[in-house]
């Protein structure tokens, strides 16, 4: 039997892990592994794939990024390419392929397997927003990121007296910035998912000087909006083939930042972090789950329960269907946010 793994969509740190748990188990079961480029491109045009032999998942334990790499590629979104994509999947021997994404990478995986092909996925988003299971591959690191990002901030912030605004990751959901805010000790956290006007962090800011606390670090999600600020620029913001706008664009941090000071006349600083959240080792509760998630999508190719997908439900990896993939992100709940706020 020959696997063929693929990484497709943004990178994130643990996903190195999941391939060595898929390689590694294979190889004890006497099975093949071929490593598939940049995500679906490589099941694109003739393919881009090669095997992986022991020695290549060796050592990758702690590395971040993909060693397979990984792009945006969109087969749904062009006429034929699923085809194509079927047709790849045959000709270059793959008798299972293992998907490992997100929302966008698993639709495509979804709609292969409900073709009948031998498909199954394993979850990955620093954003950690998938409905269908409680963690996703890269989360905790990118929160160990933006906590020692609020770490770093506050020594600078309480020397000079300033406002420090930090931008994280964050689409629709925003665990990351909210996690790595309360990890941190943020003292205002602004999500997509609960709307925040600029009066209120004005008022929120002055309220802090009062009681004689002269700086301030709001954490602030890419995604997020902030109602009385000015709009971003229209018009031109790139979008991917999964038609995803490039946030980091609409610069809410620097957009924020500047209002703040100008209105209040605190001097304000702005820290993006962008994919420095995405990048470096993984932690090693990602390690450890992605070794987990990544020898359970071996055995369920081993078990032929294509379709499928290995799923964290309190402490276990339990299995979910691919399908179940394609629904509204998962996001804050009201109660974790109205724990934030105690400590604003
Ligand atoms: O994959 C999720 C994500 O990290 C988002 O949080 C972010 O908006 C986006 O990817 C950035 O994508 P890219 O790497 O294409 O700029």
């Amino acid at each position: 039997m020959q696997i063929g793994i693929l990484t497709g969509g943004g990178d994130a740190p643990g996903l190195n892990a999941a391939i060595r748990g898929v390689a590694r188990s294979a190889f004890a079961a006497g099975a093949d592994v071929l490593g598939v480029r940049n995500g679906w491109a490589g099941l694109l045009e003739v393919g881009d794939a090669s095997p992986l032999r022991p020695a290549d998942v060796s050592g990758i334990l702690t590395r971040g990024g993909t060693i397979l790499g990984t792009s945006r590629a969109n087969p749904l979104a062009e006429d034929g390419a699923m085809e194509v994509v079927a047709t790849n999947l045959g000709r270059l021997g793959i008798d299972a392929l293992v998907a490992m994404g997100g929302d966008d990478t698993l639709s495509v995986a979804a709609a292969l397997a409900e073709r009948g092909l031998p498909v199954v996925g394993v979850p990955k988003t620093v954003d950690n927003d998938l409905q269908v299971t409680e963690y996703c591959i890269g989360f905790d690191t990118a929160v160990s990121v933006v906590t020692e990002a609020v770490d770093r901030l506050h020594s600078t912030a309480a020397s000079h007296h300033r406002v420090m605004v930090v931008e994280a990751m964050g689409r629709e959901a925003g665990w990351v910035t909210l996690m790595g805010g309360l990890a941190g000790g943020a003292d205002m956290i602004v999500i997509p998912e609960f709307a925040v006007n600029l009066e209120e962090v004005i008022d929120h800011l002055h309220q802090r000087r009062r009681q004689g606390k002269t700086f301030s670090i709001i954490a602030v999600s890419e995604g997020a909006e902030v109602a009385g600020l000015p709009t971003p620029s229209a018009g031109g913001e790139p979008v991917d083939a999964f038609g995803h706008v490039q946030l980091s664009r609409r610069g809410i941090g620097e957009r924020l930042g500047r209002q703040l000071e100008d209105v209040t006349g605190f001097e304000t600083r702005v820290t993006v972090l962008g994919h420095t959240q995405r990048g470096g080792t993984p932690t090693a509760y990602d390690r450890i789950w992605a070794t987990r998630v990544g020898v359970a999508a071996y055995e369920l190719v081993r078990d032929g329960r294509f379709g499928a997908i290995p799923v964290k439900r309190g402490d276990r990896v339990e299995t979910a269907r691919l399908s179940e993939v394609i629904t509204e992100p998962r996001l804050v709940p009201e109660d974790l946010y109205r724990l934030a706020q105690i400590f604003y």
